[in-house]
């Protein structure tokens, strides 16, 4: 490992990954989240890393390990992973959001314990900002990949978040019916302006290298 983290072809690059849920609090003791073990993230940021690249892993809140010369920074709320991204972007040159982040959060946090009483409850819920649009605004020259996880029309939809969040690549993947959340392997088409790829069914792990390889070989094409 010390040597394929050495050696790689994305040797002096940094890259930022975004990956897991985001906890919006409710009250002190619960959360509005989305369903996202954070697996394909921390695999894509462990195999750019084995490509040689620099890592900073932004995490939600997940129960993985670190992977090895990944530098992790935990986080729980959608605004705080913008910040964190905003940080990290800075010193960049590759950004991949895989992060499944709350597209609302709670318009008011209750500063208690919220008690039950009537038969429904309403919740009022803000608009989160943007990660990938928000870091895109700042540092136009980022090389950016995004996730899509659709439940139909996977590639038109992977393809209106390639041009609306001006991106160089979106990896779609179908979900539901069990597909994708919590399970070890995945289904990839990666969705470019010019092409698609399609990555196969595969572990998670296994269409992670071939994902870091596909970011590595675009970005070595335009950064010779
Ligand atoms: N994303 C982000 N910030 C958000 C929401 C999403 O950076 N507030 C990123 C995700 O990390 C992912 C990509 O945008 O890489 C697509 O996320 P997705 O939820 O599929 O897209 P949305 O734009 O939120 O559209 P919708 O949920 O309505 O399909
Ligand atoms: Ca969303």
């Amino acid at each position: 490992l010390a040597q394929a983290l050495s050696g790689g072809p994305l040797q002096g690059v940094h890259a930022v990954v975004t990956a897991g849920p985001t906890h919006e609090a409710v009250d002190p003791v619960r959360v509005l989240t989305n369903r996202s073990s954070g697996k394909m993230g921390f695999a894509v940021a462990e195999a750019l890393a084995r490509l040689g690249a620099q890592l900073s892993l932004i995490a939600g809140p997940v129960s993985l390990s670190t992977p090895p010369g990944v530098k992790r920074i935990d986080v729980q709320s959608a605004d705080d992973m913008l910040q964190a991204s905003l940080a990290a972007a800075a010193q960049a040159q590759i950004f991949v959001g895989t992060a499944a982040v709350a597209d609302y959060r709670p318009a008011q946090t209750a500063p208690g314990k919220i008690k039950k009483s009537s038969d429904t409850l309403s919740l009022a819920l803000s608009r989160t900002a943007d990660i990938l649009s928000t870091v895109r605004d700042r540092h136009p020259a980022l090389f950016m990949v995004g996730f899509a996880a659709e439940t139909e029309s996977l590639v038109d939809y992977a393809r209106d978040k390639l041009r609306r969040k001006q991106l160089q690549m979106v990896a779609a993947n179908e979900v539901g019916g069990g597909r994708a959340f919590d399970v070890d392997d995945n289904h990839l088409i990666v969705v470019e302006a010019q092409q698609e790829t399609d990555l196969g069914h595969a572990p998670k792990t296994e269409l992670a290298r071939a994902l870091a390889e596909l970011i590595a070989a675009r970005y070595l094409a335009l950064n010779p």
